[in-house]
């Protein structure tokens, strides 16, 4: 009994994102586990930095549980982040204080593909897949474990312009003026995203979750070329080995994306960023909703959180399917108790 997952009738938030209504609505905060708590940041002194964390998987285990114990959510989501596949492939990172990501030179295709065949990108990874059995099994039953990746046009930023970018230059000079390599860079990452959330639903997820997160960044027909088309993939690859597995497709700010996204797969929830309008993207042909209040509400006194919190509880239908969530990450400076007037509204 221990790997196999519950029946989804005794996990609310598996069971929604299977696209059966429940209520109240499932809820799980994306960056749920993080700077916010004062027992992560406790944790992430003594143990020397993030990526510490994220390679060691009892840290990352009591990481992932912090906000568990302290509000129950209806989801887990691994401690981990997206740049660790580019790390696995052989591109150096670090964070430095205020910065963000650094990475190192884009290691040549070869290189990378030596990585992935040779095994030493699982063995990457690994901690990642041991966190997963960990927290699998201190849980409470009827919460469901999300794994997740970043998206293949996301990690290619990343990439490629050596981190954080406003206008994404090199990358957009690879897309439009180089598209073999982009193209095969592309594939590579499809396949690399895909295994690493087959091995994760294989350690222990119930669901995964794929971030694009800077597929606004792209014009109408790319975002169906470069966000769109490689999030299907991706699902695909996944659908494969794990046809019951939801999953959730988070293409940022890209309505084209979505729309093109919208029916192609069975079991896929969309999530839907704070700035989109979630009633429009309810009506799409999705197993369920994700989303989508602003993190930036959340600053505000406990009457307007719980004010805008409705609002999100009311714009989607009760027929269907909702995951509540922010429509991005929490932010560093939110007062952890807004969290429980958010869910005491959920909650009734
Ligand atoms: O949601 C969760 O609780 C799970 C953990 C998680 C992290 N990153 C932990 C993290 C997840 C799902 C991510 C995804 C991620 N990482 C994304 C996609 C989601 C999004 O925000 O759009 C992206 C773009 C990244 C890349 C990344 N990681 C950046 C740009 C940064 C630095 C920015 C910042 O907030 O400092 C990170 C660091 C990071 N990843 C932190 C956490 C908790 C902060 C590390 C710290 O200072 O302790």
């Amino acid at each position: 009994m221990a790997m196999t997952s519950q029946a989804p009738a005794d996990k609310p938030l598996l069971a929604a994102l299977r696209g059966e209504p429940q209520w109240p609505r499932p809820a799980w905060l994306m960056r749920q586990a993080g700077r916010y708590l004062p027992e992560y940041r406790q944790l992430r002194a003594d143990k020397g930095g993030f990526l510490d964390l994220c390679d060691d998987p009892a840290a990352a285990t009591e990481v992932t549980l912090q906000p568990i114990r302290r509000y129950g959510f209806d989801g887990s989501i691994l401690f981990s982040d997206i740049l660790t596949i580019p790390r696995a492939l052989g591109q150096d990172l670090h964070f430095s204080a205020g910065e963000g990501p650094v990475l190192g030179r884009l290691p040549d295709q070869a290189s990378m593909m030596d990585h992935l065949d040779g095994g030493e990108a699982t063995a990457r990874l690994a901690p990642a897949y041991d966190a997963l059995g960990l927290i699998r099994a201190a849980l409470p039953t009827q919460t469901t474990l999300i794994g997740f990746a970043g998206a293949p046009w996301t990690l290619a930023t990343y990439m490629i312009e050596g981190g954080a970018s406003k206008s994404y230059p090199q990358t957009k000079a690879m897309a439009y003026g180089a598209p073999e390599q982009f193209r095969a860079l592309m594939a590579f990452l499809i396949r690399s995203v895909a295994d690493h959330l087959i091995a994760q639903i294989a350690a222990g997820a119930d669901a995964v979750m794929v971030f694009d997160s800077w597929a606004g960044s792209l014009d109408a027909r790319a975002q169906v070329d470069w966000s769109a088309g490689p999030l299907a993939a991706v699902t695909a690859r996944i659908r494969q080995v794990h046809p019951d597995v939801p999953v959730i497709l988070f293409p940022r700010r890209a309505p084209h994306a979505a729309q093109a996204l919208a029916g192609q797969h069975p079991l896929v929830t969309l999530q839907v960023d704070f700035a989109d309008d979630l009633a429009s993207a309810a009506a799409l042909p999705f197993s369920a909703v994700q989303g989508n209040l602003d993190p930036g509400r959340l600053l505000a006194g406990r009457g307007e959180i719980q004010h805008a919190t409705q609002a999100v509880l009311n714009a989607v239908p009760r027929t269907r399917s909702h995951v509540f969530n922010l429509g991005h990450g929490i932010l560093k400076e939110t007062d952890p108790d807004a969290v429980h007037a958010v869910l005491e509204i959920i909650r009734g």
